[in-house]
């Protein structure tokens, strides 16, 4: 299949070919395009068969339900059997935006796009090229990562042409996200709002507005012997093709023993890498160390990790070490990405008791 790529700079003067992306989900294609989080792999969601070519395209089991996006809060109502209270606060407080929600599904959404469940998971996000183009298709795009199963979300064009191209018809290129996360994912169907997958949109938000949340004990944790909730997050997902190991301790055990290993590996004919911040890359001795950004602002680790994953793929890199890093606030989604990338193989060195 020849994938057509448009450059959409901007939703007015680009118009035509945001049409035309549109009409190609209303015939049945798919079109990959920029949200705020990651890109998405689009195809009509209330279209059995569409749902079928997106897990064909990604190579994904088609057990693994996909989010319904839409461009108006209005559209909510047809696609779901009732809305909770709780629902229609978290869409005033925070769409268009990083959050989806899971309802108990209406008769109009095929169990093909929901993976066989009774619920659907539904996203309005913020991205003026998203909500041009789901408004163009029709008003409901069921849409993964546009990232081929068991890869890093795609967070630039670039990366979805390598997943992508010719097993598509067309990819909208908006440039970098502005996320580089995916989605906070949010179950109302349960009598607590419980978060399935931690994003930008943290628990402590999400209480501000609902006051009491749980979170998904299977989120953090490896093998609890619990089924995880969201059925993607069973997977082993964001997997770089370089062995991914997480080194947690203090700061200077940590580059100590990442110099010691990194100087080993590499004497033995690896290729390695690591994954640090701006204010440790420099303490670094390997060849290949790139910084995810600032420890002070964690918006810049999130925008940037899955990028690092991606070039360390392409450079073939065979070993990396990252650093750790704090679970509290967005660092809940880092960490969780960052964990199941590594296949939760992490190394505890030492902590000195000053520290925190
Ligand atoms: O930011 C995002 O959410 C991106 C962009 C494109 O919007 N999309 C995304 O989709 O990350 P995907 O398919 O890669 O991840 C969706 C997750 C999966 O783990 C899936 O199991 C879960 O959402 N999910 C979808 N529908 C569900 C449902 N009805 N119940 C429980 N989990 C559900
Ligand atoms: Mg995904």
């Amino acid at each position: 299949m020849n994938t057509v790529i448009y450059q959409i700079k901007d939703t007015i003067e680009d118009a035509k070919s945001l049409t035309e992306a549109g009409r190609i989900i209303r015939e049945g294609g798919l079109v990959a395009f920029p949200t705020e989080t990651v890109y998405g792999l689009g195809g009509d969601a209330l279209s059995p068969a569409s749902s079928r070519k997106i897990y064909a395209a990604k190579g994904r089991p088609s057990d693994n339900p996909l989010i319904v996006h839409i461009a108006n809060t209005e559209d909510l109502e047809p696609i779901t059997a009732d809305i909770p209270e709780a629902g229609r606060k978290l869409a005033d407080a925070f769409w268009p935006g990083p959050l989806t929600m899971i309802f108990r599904k209406s008769e109009k959404v095929p169990k093909e796009t929901t993976g066989g469940l009774d619920t659907v998971a539904v996203r309005m996000p913020s991205d003026p090229v998203a909500l041009a183009f789901i408004r163009e298709a029709g008003g409901y795009v069921a849409a993964p990562s546009a990232n081929l199963s068991g890869k890093p979300s795609p967070t630039s064009a670039k990366y979805v042409i390598q997943d992508m191209d010719g097993r598509i018809e067309m990819i909208l290129d908006g440039g970098d996200v502005e996320i580089g996360l995916e989605s906070t994912i949010v179950d109302l169907t349960e009598e607590t709002p419980t978060i399935l997958r931690p994003g930008y949109v943290t628990k402590e938000m999400l209480e501000q507005v609902l006051g009491t949340v749980d979170a998904d004990r299977t989120m953090m944790e490896k093998d609890t012997g619990v089924a995880p909730k969201a059925p993607g997050m069973k997977y082993r997902h964001y997997a770089p093709k370089g062995d991914l190991v997480i080194v947690e301790g203090d700061s200077a055990c940590v580059v100590d023993y990442i110099n010691e290993q990194t100087g080993l590996l590499e004497k033995q004919g690896e290729k390695v890498a690591v994954i640090g911040t701006e204010e440790t890359k420099m303490l670094y001795h390997a060849e290949i160390v790139k910084s995810v950004g600032s420890r002070n602002r964690e918006e810049t680790i999130a925008h940037t990790l899955y990028r690092v994953l991606r070039e360390f793929d392409d450079m073939d890199v065979t070993r990396i070490f990252s650093e750790s890093f704090d679970t509290t606030g967005m660092g809940q989604a880092i960490m969780n990405r960052l964990l199941k990338a590594a296949g939760h193989k992490v190394i505890h060195l030492c902590r000195s008791t000053n520290s925190d």
